[in-house]
């Protein structure tokens, strides 16, 4: 089969395609001919030799997600996944290949009103999305929520299901185009964090009357961290899920303390398998069905095909996309 595969920790130009024995399924696992899948920037760490693959995934064929059809079945599934099924979700690495292996519970039906270009846009964006707002985050209808990032793939996905629980959604990015599409998926309260701007915690406070948001979900760390602390309300939660704007920060630990803050780091990634099927089925229940309705929906940015690989990890990291970048066979 032909895959993407990282060769060196050149960046981009170690991201080729490559001929590759194709996977036979094993125990519980079923074999998925891929129709699209989702990139994402763990692809452009992974070819700095940055963000390795977990055990158990493939170490060179990068790709966290895929949407597809079942082709075979290992000798221990038990249902209901069977041959012939549209089906996507995530995976340690490998999706970015013709078929990929998964466990049988990491594979979630796709809802009729969405190809599989639209799925491969789906499984990491709100599969991470959900998890960080809900159970890392503890976000209850109503509340005040801060997405950085928020024309990003995870970031669109977070404003949309923020919005549809009836939460009030704040929202970053350095491009105000990508701020005003986003306020046509939910954006209440668009920032514009470009270097010119005011510090985005003075908008928050300003818009809050003073109070701060119940949580703030972050992608950037570095610089942000100390802002982010500030536009917290008194026993608010801070989720860490990336760290674009650096790893490293200052951190006065008495704001944590007289705020009785909530942190917490996450990662889907090297979660173990029983962790990864729970924020599967978490999504499968609440999220599946709201894609089914058009509550929420992919944004898709661009279509690359397998070839054109790097193209489209250089679009990523220019920073020019809106949404989802997907990429087909
Ligand atoms: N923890 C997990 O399990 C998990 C899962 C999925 C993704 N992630 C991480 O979450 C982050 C977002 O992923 P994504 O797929 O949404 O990425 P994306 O679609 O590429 O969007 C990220 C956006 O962030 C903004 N940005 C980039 N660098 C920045 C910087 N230094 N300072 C401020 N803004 C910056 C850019 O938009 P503007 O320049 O227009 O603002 C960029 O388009 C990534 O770090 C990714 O690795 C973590």
């Amino acid at each position: 089969m032909r895959a993407v595969v990282i060769e060196g920790t050149d960046g981009i130009a170690s991201l080729l395609l490559r001929e590759v024995p194709t996977p036979q399924p094993q125990g519980e696992q079923i074999l998925v001919k891929v129709h699209a899948a989702g990139l994402n920037r763990s692809e452009l760490l992974q070819a700095r030799g940055l963000y390795p693959a977990p055990p158990g995934a493939p170490q060179n064929i990068p790709g966290l997600e895929f949407a597809g059809e079942i082709v075979a079945t290992g000798n221990n599934c038990t249902g209901p996944a069977q041959v012939g099924d549209r089906v996507f979700g995530i995976v340690g690495g490998g999706g970015l290949a013709e078929y990929v292996l998964t466990h049988e519970r990491l594979a979630v039906p796709i809802p009729a009103n969405l190809d599989f270009t639209q799925a491969g846009a789906v499984p990491e964006a709100f599969i991470t999305a959900h998890d960080a707002l809900i159970h890392q985050g503890g976000l209850k209808p109503g509340q005040t929520v801060l997405i950085h990032s928020a024309g990003g793939g995870v970031g669109l996905a977070a404003v949309q299901l923020a919005h549809a629980m009836g939460c009030q959604v704040f929202g970053t990015s350095r491009t105000a185009a990508k701020l005003e599409r986003a306020r046509l998926l939910g954006l209440d309260h668009p920032i514009d964090i470009s270097p010119d701007q005011e510090p985005f915690q003075e908008a928050i406070q300003q818009e809050t009357g003073g109070r701060g948001v119940d949580l703030v979900i972050d992608f950037l760390g570095g610089v942000y961290w100390s802002r982010n602390v500030a536009c917290l309300k008194s026993q608010g939660r801070l989720v860490v899920v990336g760290l674009l704007a650096g790893a490293h920060a200052e951190i006065d630990l008495r704001t944590l303390m007289s705020k009785r803050l909530h942190v917490v780091g996450t990662v889907l990634r090297s979660r173990p398998l029983e962790e990864k099927i729970l924020a599967t089925q978490a999504f499968a229940s609440t999220v599946l069905p709201w894609l089914a309705q058009g509550t929420v929906r992919p944004v898709l940015d661009s279509v690359y095909p397998f070839e054109q690989i790097q193209q489209a990890a250089q679009h990523m990291e220019l920073n020019r996309s809106f949404g989802k970048i997907v990429l087909t066979p």
